[in-house]
């Protein structure tokens, strides 16, 4: 059988690794369609070279557009190539435009689909990413839900028990796959940051950026806990946030040191030594609570409330004071909560669910 992998953003990349990593070990047959959605070296390139996938069969270059365009040209594009390619399962992972473009192509195809993190919900309609979480899981065949959380969700919107399959998450796959390599080398000095000495940020969610006021309001509670802490806030910048700060011509407070994206294994270096990690990043949540590190999620919402009842993350949303008392809270934290998100198997366990059940078809 073969697996079409579909991909576009940096978070894909990562989720994908074990998954690619499998099928090549496998010498299985496979190919990857990269959408380009992000596109910067840092955003892209960096991610394959450092996790050393092997480069996408085909790239599609739509970025940097409207959702709508975006979403469209993706579905375009991408079923032109499934009409070539046939593969017999295409595979996408996580909320991303990408992954409803990619959903949406299969099925106008009838080619069976697979959705990695499935049955995520934040119950916040607003955001784009719930509205390509929803849509893809009730277009697809297999759902691989990381835990019981997000079963409970698919089947209460009435998914078939069938088809969904609690495999872990395949972020935890990428962090523990890597602990060695993220190891390897003392990232710190080259930031000026000391162990357990600053805190980490990343912003870029389109709630947080694209209005003027609530990114105003992070940017001065960031100043805040500057003031009251005296400790570096480093922040690798997604484009984004870079683009709207300029747009909106809002200053970047003392404190905060703004860096360019980082390489995936730098990244989770500084995550594993912050004092907090305060982030509207799904992704991050999921790795600090891996590392142990404990994380303040600048939203009002997570569509990942495992990581807060085990104790790893409070939702802090973005005024200062809720976030200040968060992150005196954190610091108390004894750091011995148990991931809930596997033991790095979650890719193997994919794929042995897919090709066994084409076996038994075929
Ligand atoms: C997308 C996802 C979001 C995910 C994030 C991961 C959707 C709806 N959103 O948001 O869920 O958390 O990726 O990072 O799919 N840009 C660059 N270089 C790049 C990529 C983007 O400069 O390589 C800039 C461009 O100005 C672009 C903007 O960032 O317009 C937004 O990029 P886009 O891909 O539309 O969404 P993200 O904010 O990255
Ligand atoms: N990440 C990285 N370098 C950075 C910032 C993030 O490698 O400078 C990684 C991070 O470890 C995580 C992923 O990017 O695995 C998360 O991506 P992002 O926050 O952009 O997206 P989300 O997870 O919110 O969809």
């Amino acid at each position: 059988m073969k697996i079409a992998i579909i991909l576009g953003t940096r978070p894909e990349i990562i989720k994908m690794w074990s998954i690619i990593h499998q099928l090549h070990e496998q010498k299985s047959d496979y190919l990857i369609i990269h959408t380009n959605q992000h596109y910067s070296s840092n955003m892209n390139e960096v991610f394959f070279q450092s996790l050393r996938l092997p480069l996408p069969h085909h790239n599609l270059h739509v970025g940097s557009d409207t959702q709508g365009k975006q979403i469209a040209l993706m579905l375009t594009k991408i079923k032109e190539i499934l009409v070539k390619e046939k593969p017999d399962c295409v595979m996408v992972a996580g909320d991303t435009n990408t992954v409803l473009g990619g959903a949406l192509a299969a099925s106008q195809l009838g080619i069976k689909i697979a959705h990695v993190e499935a049955g995520l919900r934040s119950f916040d309609s607003t955001m784009p990413e719930e509205i390509n979480r929803i849509l893809t899981d009730h277009l697809s065949d297999y759902l691989f839900a990381p835990t019981k959380t997000q079963e409970k969700h698919l089947l209460y919107e009435e998914v078939s028990p069938q088809k969904i399959h609690i495999v872990g998450n395949s972020v935890a796959d990428a962090v523990l796959g890597h602990l060695k390599d993220v190891k390897k080398i003392d990232y710190l000095p080259k930031h000026s940051l000391r162990k357990q000495e600053y805190f980490l940020i990343t912003i870029h969610r389109a709630e947080n950026t694209d209005n003027k006021e609530r990114l105003q309001k992070l940017l001065k509670s960031l100043e805040k806990v500057y003031q009251k802490y005296g400790q570096t806030l480093f922040y690798p910048i997604h484009p984004r946030t870079k683009k709207r700060i300029a747009e909106f011509k809002l200053k970047v407070p003392k404190g905060v040191i703004l860096s360019d994206p980082l390489d995936y294994f730098e990244f989770l270096q500084l995550i594993e030594n912050a004092k907090v990690v305060l982030t509207d990043s799904g992704g991050v949540q999921e790795e600090a609570c891996i590392l142990k590190t404990p994380c303040l999620t600048l939203r009002d919402n997570t569509e990942r409330p495992e990581t807060v009842e085990v104790g790893a993350n409070i939702i802090a949303g973005t005024k200062p004071a809720k976030i200040l008392s968060s992150i005196k809270l954190m610091m108390e934290s004894k750091r011995n909560w148990i991931s809930p998100f596997g033991n790095g198997d979650t890719g193997k366990k994919i794929i042995d669910i897919i090709q066994k059940d084409f076996n038994s078809l075929s």
